[in-house]
């Protein structure tokens, strides 16, 4: 494939996803989603996309994560991948012509059914049911902006999506890229030991997730709640919904309007706001 050619060896050698058939892992595995990035700083992603959850989602299989070097596609001789904007101004703007091609040859025909996301502070929102829309796909494309961002052409003509992570700017789109693609591959069935977790999970219950203890029972004379030492499922269970309801009304009060409560939750909220 044309993606496996252009990326750089180093680049390769690292992130390469093959087919994998090592201990513990079935022959018949396959990825269940394939991540594109653009950047001019693939390294910057490097020591990330090896390590903890989302190294061993790779090394199985479940997920693939191809780096592009945006430069690589450049035509001139000194692999110009920005220039100065039109109308003057600070700072530089990424050209579209690298981008173009770069997205246009690794996606291929793909790039008609492929969410190719725009890295931006100005673009929407993510967040936790965003990242439960985007799982639905087999392939995401992130392009990640540097500078004063991308020429605005990339916007209109090329990305389907713009994504932002919260309202601050960072120097460039690979941070919010690994936030999506961490988020969003968490999702998939057998990238966390225990995906009844993520159903838990704060914002994907539609409530605050309650606290968690480990050992010791008591720390520098602070004590885990008695409860959570009895063994009785039913209080623990009760008690942990008490206190997700109850962070949810002091920390979020506004999730409450739009989470799954049933009468004992209505009645327990009730009862905290008397
Ligand atoms: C310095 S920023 C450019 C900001 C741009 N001049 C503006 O004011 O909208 C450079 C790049 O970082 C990325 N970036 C910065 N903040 C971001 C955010 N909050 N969410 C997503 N991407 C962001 C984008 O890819 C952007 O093109």
């Amino acid at each position: 494939m044309l993606a496996d050619r252009i990326v750089s060896d180093h680049v390769r050698k690292q992130l390469a996803i093959r087919a994998v058939t090592s201990a513990g892992i079935d022959e018949g595995n396959h990825t269940e989603m394939r991540f594109d990035v653009f950047t001019l700083l693939p390294e910057v992603m490097h020591a990330y996309l090896l390590s903890s959850v989302i190294g061993k989602a790779r090394e199985s299989g479940i997920i693939e994560v191809k780096l592009h070097n945006i430069r690589d596609y450049t035509l001139d001789r000194h692999h110009t991948t920005d220039d100065e904007p039109y109308g003057g101004g600070g700072g530089m703007v990424m050209k579209p012509e690298p981008i173009f091609a770069a997205v246009e040859s690794v996606l291929g025909e793909e790039i008609h059914t492929t969410p190719i996301l725009l890295l931006t502070p100005q673009g929407k929102t993510f967040h936790q049911e965003v990242a439960h829309e985007l799982a639905k796909h087999d392939r995401l494309a992130l392009i990640c902006g540097r500078y004063e961002g991308v020429d605005e052409r990339v916007r209109q003509y090329l990305a389907t999506d713009e994504v932002s992570v919260g309202d601050y700017v960072l120097t460039g789109g690979e941070l919010p890229a690994m936030i999506v693609i961490d988020t969003v591959a968490r999702l998939h069935p057998g990238v966390l030991g225990d995906m009844e977790a993520t159903q838990k999970d704060s914002y994907s219950s539609g409530l605050l997730e309650h606290p968690h203890y480990t050992r010791p029972a008591s720390f520098r004379g602070w004590e885990v709640p008695e409860v959570l030492l009895s063994g009785d499922h039913a209080r623990i269970a009760s008690w942990r919904r008490e206190q997700s309801l109850l962070r949810t009304l002091l920390r979020r009060p506004e999730l409450l309007e739009q989470a799954e409560l049933d009468e004992a939750d209505r009645q327990i909220l009730d009862r905290m706001t008397e």
